[in-house]
């Protein structure tokens, strides 16, 4: 199975993330996936620019963020120096999110929507155009450990539709797990985050967990 394979950051072991990236690093993971939270915008606060930095520091993988703050227009900048290669943002949380698109692309970094399960496909069609990631909420965002919402696949399907003509990539984030990843394998979504169910706190290495799901 040949799909991005995308670890959620936040469920890594804070006593020591310098440790666990450095085990990831050596299977065949392709991007970091760094959820931000503002709390106020979903109703945690997770990873910050430290985190990504520390993250940065020991891997010359992709490292995506997931905004999932109000406003991230501003911020942007931030998240680049702090060493992001794509950034997320919520379509529900910025006034102008197609200029944003194209400030990420202007400082040459590649740039995607993160989709609520609230939010439909019409309403975002525009910004598909700046899009070189699709991230879609497959769990109201905010905490890890959360059920698959089943009609998010209706959303996937449509965008897998409007993928025929335009050049995007499709990573389903949330409640990611074995079966999921089975389910979808065949169809043209590119990637999958990986959080408790899928990698973290689990008996076996992340080696194992990772080779796994590869063999699917
Ligand atoms: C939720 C985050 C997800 C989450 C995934 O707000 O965006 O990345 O960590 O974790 P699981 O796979 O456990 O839902
Ligand atoms: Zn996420």
């Amino acid at each position: 199975m040949k799909k991005l394979l995308c670890p959620s950051m936040m469920c890594a072991d804070y006593d020591a993330l310098k440790d666990c990236v450095l085990k990831l690093d050596t299977t065949d993971i392709d991007i970091y996936h760094c959820d931000v939270m503002d709390g106020i915008f979903v109703p945690n606060i997770t990873m910050g620019l430290m985190d990504i930095k520390t993250i940065r520091k020991y891997t010359n993988k992709l490292i995506d963020v997931h905004l999932m703050i109000e406003n991230p227009s501003n911020k942007i900048e931030w998240f680049i120096e702090a060493g992001a290669d794509i950034i997320y943002i919520h379509p529900e949380a910025e006034r102008y999110v197609v200029k944003t698109l194209a400030t990420i692309k202007d400082k040459g970094k590649m740039a995607g929507i993160a989709i609520n399960p609230d939010t439909s496909i019409e309403s975002v069609h525009e910004m598909l155009n700046l899009c070189d990631y699709v991230l879609v909420m497959s769990v109201n965002p905010g905490f890890t450990g959360q059920k698959f919402i089943d009609f998010i696949k209706d959303k996937i399907l449509q965008l897998i539709e409007i993928k025929k003509e335009k050049d995007f990539k499709i990573i389903i984030d949330g409640g990611g797990c074995k079966e999921l990843i089975e389910e979808f394998k065949d169809l043209d979504v590119d990637g999958f985050v990986l959080g408790n169910k899928a990698l973290f706190h689990k008996p076996q290495s992340y080696h194992d967990s990772i080779n796994e799901l590869r063999s699917i």
